[in-house]
């Protein structure tokens, strides 16, 4: 199915929620980071204003700093509404109330949409889709990120996690998926047998997180390099 803007609705978190989020210590900030899913977050153009190296990934890059711009605008109400509604589904510790995340959310959007032109072409943010495979050479990453994707969205089933994380691993030394829950707070189904099926060849952990939004949405699943 073509992947349309219509169908989008973007939605992009900061450098300082991506470093709670991954527990991102100073030498993994200082490492060759590349980030799926990526989106409308502004953790790219953060990095790059302090001089560190990220690489972002997502099918929305296919589109024009103009379109995402607007979708952005179209869907921003909409996306507040849903909130306000449903408040009480959320942890407000990290992001004390609704107004605070609206500032977050456009703030970190805005910063993206601003560097996306130059980071597009300095190759920093670049079209790609999950679970295909990606140009960049074996173990070219120390560290391979995936905030508010694979995992959460659990309905792309088992096959497309497998693959998916394959790719991640294949040009990553350590990949880091956050959360662990689904889309209705809940355990993520394919997570058991993600573990399960890296669990012989990698060293698998379910790690603590410094970030909670979703409840009991505070953890991270680490694979690493044996
Ligand atoms: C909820 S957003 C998270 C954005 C960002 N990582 C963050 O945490 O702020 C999910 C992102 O996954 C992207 N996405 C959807 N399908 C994808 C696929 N097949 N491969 C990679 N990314 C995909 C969407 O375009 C969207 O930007």
């Amino acid at each position: 199915m073509a992947f349309e803007l219509k169908n989008v609705v973007p939605w992009g978190r900061n450098l300082d929620e991506y470093i709670k989020i991954f527990k991102l210590t100073d030498f993994d900030l200082n490492s060759k980071i590349i980030s799926f899913g990526d989106g409308p977050a502004s953790f790219n153009s953060e990095m790059t204003q302090l001089g560190k190296k990220v690489v972002s990934l997502d099918p929305i890059y296919q589109f024009t700093k103009a379109e995402l711009k607007q979708r952005i605008n179209e869907t921003k109400e909409t996306v507040m509404e849903q909130m306000r509604t449903n408040q009480e589904k959320f942890v407000w510790k990290n992001i004390k109330n609704v107004e605070e995340l609206e500032q977050i959310r456009m703030g970190a959007m805005s910063n993206f949409v601003d560097d996306f032109e130059l980071g597009k072409e300095q190759q920093r943010y670049v079209y790609h889709e999950l679970p295909n495979s990606t140009k960049y050479d074996t173990l070219e990453f120390d560290l391979g990120l995936s905030s508010h994707f694979l995992i959460l969205y659990s309905q792309l089933g088992l096959d497309f996690h497998i693959q998916s994380i394959t790719e991640m691993l294949r040009i990553s030394k350590e990949i880091r998926i956050f959360p662990i829950l689904n889309l209705n707070t809940a355990k993520s189904e394919v997570l058991d047998d993600i573990i399960n099926h890296f669990n012989s060849d990698f060293v698998v952990s379910i790690e603590s997180s410094d970030y909670e939004f979703q409840k009991d949405g505070n953890q991270m699943l680490v694979i690493k390099r044996k």
